[in-house]
């Protein structure tokens, strides 16, 4: 017999065909059982009819409990109402493991527990299509990369410094030479590579220890960070914004399904698909305090600030030129102005933040040391990081995408924790 996945179904009408998952729901009334069977690429409803299975197969039919695994055959017939839709005549049943109490129900149920029960609670569906959102969106931006003559070059998750700031590190002893601390963002590992390959990109788990106890802060979460040579900053952005708009017609084509189960406003989704908007840190402050805000020119825009900054706007918002006394220490100084940097922020709307940092590279061997030395960092353990301002230095330009922020906002979703599959946060490390 031949065994089959459910999103295949239509191949098959009137063929007897084996499926092979997990109940997701029964219901029974005298002579016939309605299973729910879904297996990962789809749902289908079988119907089991006690003639056709024979008394004891109908008594096992029966006592399925949600989440019992099984494998099932029967005849793919359309749906007598639905459209495009199949239901499976049930020939015969064979339970795998028979599931009793399956403690994730109907009911509300809250967060804590739910994130108790993490490793159950990714079957239901609207985790699942959070998921499957999330597995286009990581593709989407790295199939972008590829056709923009960008290569794969994977940073280090142990390393010896920081990246982002020493007050957000995790620490871990390593061997005799100390203690090294897992990355923030492989970016300036980066930036070696482009003297070597000119565009290139990394993808996977970085680390943040800072106490933010949000719905937009992880612990532990995935980034894609990317840097280019020869890139300035305006061209930077351009790159960011095709990228993005890339992700959100790839997700609005490939995840329909998906947006609806997780009842996220398409419609919304669609009009962010055009040009995206400008604006200086310094119009962002003028605007926040004509709107009341205290916020002063030397401040980080929090969440309040952020959502003010995109309200009524379709489209993500590119916060631009930062003080430079807020930002990185790699951050090239604005030639118009040495008080700011070339750096940008992209704002998605809707309320969801802060999706993308990035800026323009400060290339100059004098000016970059400098800028390490106020900030008190050890020349000598970024040595290597100097020297690429000593070796065919050229003007470059990258940025940093995180995954969670990104399919947040495509899904719609309300807390960060649920677009990864083990969230990572202060007040949580199991399962
Ligand atoms: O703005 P960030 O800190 O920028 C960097 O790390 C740069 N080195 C990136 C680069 O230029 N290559 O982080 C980049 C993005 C943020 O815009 C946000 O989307 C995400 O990473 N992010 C977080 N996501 C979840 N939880 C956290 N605690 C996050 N911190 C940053
Ligand atoms: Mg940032």
């Amino acid at each position: 017999m031949k065994y089959i996945f459910i999103k295949d179904i239509a191949q098959y009408e009137g063929q007897e065909i084996c499926l092979k998952g997990w109940v997701r729901n029964t219901r029974h009334s005298g002579k016939l059982v309605f299973i729910i069977v879904r297996d990962g690429t789809g749902e289908i409803q079988s119907v089991a009819f006690r003639p056709d299975l024979g008394d004891d197969k109908f008594e096992i039919a029966k006592s399925l409990g949600l989440e019992s695994s099984l494998i099932i055959h029967g005849i793919p017939k359309k749906h007598p109402k639905l459209e495009n839709t199949y239901e499976l005549q049930v020939t015969d049943i064979q339970p795998i493991q028979i599931a009793h109490d399956y403690p994730i129900s109907k009911k509300e149920h809250g967060p804590d527990f739910l994130l108790e029960n993490r490793h159950l609670w990714l079957r239901s569906p609207k985790q699942r299509s959070i998921m499957k959102v999330r597995h286009t969106v990581y593709h989407a931006i790295c199939d972008y990369l590829n056709q923009n003559s960008f290569y794969r070059f994977d940073s280090p998750i142990l390393t010896p410094n920081a990246c982002e700031g020493t007050t957000t590190l995790f620490e871990v002893p390593y061997f005799d030479e100390g203690s090294a601390y897992l990355s923030q963002s492989g970016q300036l590992y980066l930036e070696t590579g482009i003297m070597s390959l000119g565009r290139v990109y990394d993808f996977g788990p970085v680390f943040r220890a800072e106490k933010s106890k949000t719905r937009k802060h992880l612990t532990e979460f995935w980034m894609m960070d990317a840097e280019a040579a020869f890139v300035e900053h305006d061209e930077n952005l351009a790159i960011q914004e095709g990228l993005i708009r890339f992700v959100i017609r790839t997700v609005l084509e490939k995840n329909h399904d998906d947006l609806v189960i997780l009842e996220r406003d398409i419609e919304q989704l669609k009009k962010a698909d055009a040009p995206f908007k400008k604006m200086t840190h310094r119009e962002a402050v003028e605007y926040l305090r004509s709107k009341g805000s205290e916020i002063d020119y030397n401040s980080d825009l929090g969440a309040q600030d952020e959502a003010m900054l995109t309200e009524g706007s379709d489209v993500p918002v590119f916060i631009e030129k930062w003080p430079q006394a807020i930002k990185a220490f790699y951050m090239k100084r604005d030639p118009e102005n040495e008080d700011y940097v070339l750096g940008a922020d992209l704002i998605a709307p809707e309320g969801f933040g802060e999706i993308i940092g990035g800026s323009q590279r400060e290339d100059d061997y004098d000016l970059l040391k400098y800028r390490m030395e106020q900030d008190k960092m050890d020349l000598d353990e970024y040595k290597w990081y100097l020297d690429l301002r000593q070796y065919g230095s050229v003007p470059h330009s990258g940025f940093g995408i995180g995954l969670e922020r990104l399919v947040t906002w495509m899904t719609g979703t309300k807390h960060i924790r649920e677009t990864i599959p083990f969230p990572r946060m202060i007040y949580r490390i199991y399962p």
